[in-house]
């Protein structure tokens, strides 16, 4: 009843407020510059009032069809950072999606600038090729338009279409001493039905600044591969990272940097965790960036019939000419027991036998995916072509999407699309702001198809270590649309 009578409510708010957002076909990104700071799309006001105003602008001078006419704007705050652009909106018809994401936490230097999709879902993008429609959907000989997959929307079939998702989904783990925090998990699906994830895990209730000093491997489990509840501990304090894969012959396999000889950063682990945000000091609970020693970060694999193990000794990976840094390493297993990674790129791993380290070899190639922690998926419709997702770079939300017609050799993206921003809506009618989205990994459902996105994420305004005093994170998932009709 109560929901009911909300509902109405809120459609008759929507009416009354604005009639033209009010059927929904905007997406709404809080922080998101898609202008570059004003050098792209066209001016259309130099005093405008709210980000709804700049939206209607947009559809009143450039027309609203989302391929053709205004497809989307960007409004700056009067508070925005960069005081001549405070009050212009501007529009654009070129389809472009890339903004840049920024702190909400320090309005004066970021934020203060909303920007609107018109309607991604109905973008309609001409193609020749696959390539053209980035091998997320199919280039129609009877149209010469791409046909995206379910899961895929906008230009180029390049952005992921989400749909809401509970907010407990992901990993939001809890202990009798408050939030645990986690940083993205990668997650199988078991012959049990089940979903088992492998998520970097911040011990003592700490945040995502000293994860050089507290991370573990947690294993966590979901029924529905929406919520998951922390199990049993995969490796212990310190490891980072994990990517993991099924073998053929059953196996689930982890692979994540680690180190068992001693903890990075500062010798041990942080105690000062205050409800999953980390207290720092100048002796054990150090940040990232001020660490007394940066160790090399070198990638092992362990496997076990079992998710919750016991799981094998761990294995040395190679990592040839891409040297001592963590590899972000993100492997796939075939049916003939071969092996193909994304690390950073542009490296590559490859092996003949995924079990027997000696047959690893890393190819430094030409390009691979954006910025970094990459994921590597084969895709469901055409089992010949390769995708990579990844974290575009920075202190950004931004997602990126690549993929590969030649077995990884060569690798395609559109620079212009984002994957994936910051925005998160939830089945409540809420939504979120995720200031950081970083370590993607898609939740495959039993024939591979892409049934969720998750992240390592931070919900709170604050980006920057250096500027954070609460730095929770979480593993956030948010769900992908399954219905061929949107
Ligand atoms: C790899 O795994 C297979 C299947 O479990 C096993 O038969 C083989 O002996 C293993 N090879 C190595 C080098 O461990």
């Amino acid at each position: 009843m109560l929901h009911l009578l909300t509902l109405f409510l809120s459609i008759m708010y929507c009416r009354a407020l604005d009639l033209s957002l009010s059927d929904n076909k905007w997406k709404t990104y809080l922080n998101a510059d898609n202008m570059n700071n004003g050098r792209r799309g066209q001016l259309l006001l130099s005093n405008a009032q709210s980000a709804s105003e700049c939206a209607s602008a947009c559809i009143e001078e450039l027309g609203e069809d989302p391929t053709n006419g205004c497809t989307s704007y960007t409004f700056y705050h009067d508070d925005y950072h960069v005081s001549r652009l405070g009050g212009k909106c501007y529009g654009d018809t070129d389809g472009v999606w890339a903004p840049t994401y920024s702190s909400l936490e320090m309005p004066g230097v970021y934020g203060g600038v909303t920007s609107g999709q018109n309607d991604p879902l109905n973008y309609v993008t001409t193609c020749s090729s696959i390539d053209d429609c980035s091998a997320n959907g199919l280039c129609s000989a009877e149209t010469n338009t791409c046909e995206c997959y379910p899961q895929w929307m906008g230009k180029y079939c390049g952005q992921l279409n989400f749909i809401p998702t509970n907010k407990e989904s992901g990993l939001q783990s809890e202990d009798k001493n408050g939030r645990v925090s986690s940083w993205g998990g990668s997650v199988l699906r078991g012959e049990d039905g089940k979903y088992h994830m492998f998520a970097a895990e911040m011990s003592h209730n700490t945040g995502i600044v000293v994860w050089m000093s507290n991370s573990r491997i947690r294993h966590a489990e979901s029924d529905d591969g929406e919520v998951f509840v922390a199990s049993d501990i995969t490796s212990p304090v310190w490891g980072h990272e994990p990517t993991a894969a099924r073998a053929p012959t059953g196996e689930y396999v982890v692979f994540f940097t680690a180190n068992f000889q001693s903890i990075p950063c500062s010798g041990s682990e942080c105690m000062n965790g205050d409800d999953g945000n980390s207290v720092i000091d100048e002796e054990n609970c150090l940040p990232d960036t001020q660490c007394n020693s940066y160790p090399d970060l070198l990638t092992y694999m362990i496997y076990s019939k079992d998710p919750a193990g016991p799981w094998s000794t761990p294995e040395l990976i190679p990592t040839g000419d891409f040297g001592s840094s963590d590899t972000n390493l993100a492997p796939i297993i075939l049916d003939d027991g071969s092996l193909i990674g994304l690390g950073r790129p542009p490296f590559i791993w490859r092996a003949k036998v995924w079990n027997d380290t000696s047959t690893y070899v890393v190819e430094e190639v030409e390009s691979t995916v954006l910025g970094e922690d990459p994921f590597l998926y084969i895709d469901p419709h055409d089992k010949s072509i390769l995708h990579g997702l990844s974290h575009a770079g920075g202190w950004d939300s931004r997602g990126a999407h690549s993929w590969s017609l030649d077995g990884g050799k060569t690798w395609k993206v559109h620079e212009d699309i984002a994957s994936y921003g910051s925005l998160i809506e939830y089945t409540d009618g809420t939504t979120g702001v995720l200031t950081r989205r970083e370590r993607p990994h898609l939740v495959l459902g039993k024939d591979g198809e892409l049934l969720a996105l998750t992240n390592g994420a931070t919900l709170d305004p604050c980006t920057h270590p250096e500027y954070c005093e609460k730095d929770y994170c979480f593993t956030a998932l948010q769900k992908l649309n399954q219905d061929p009709r949107y």
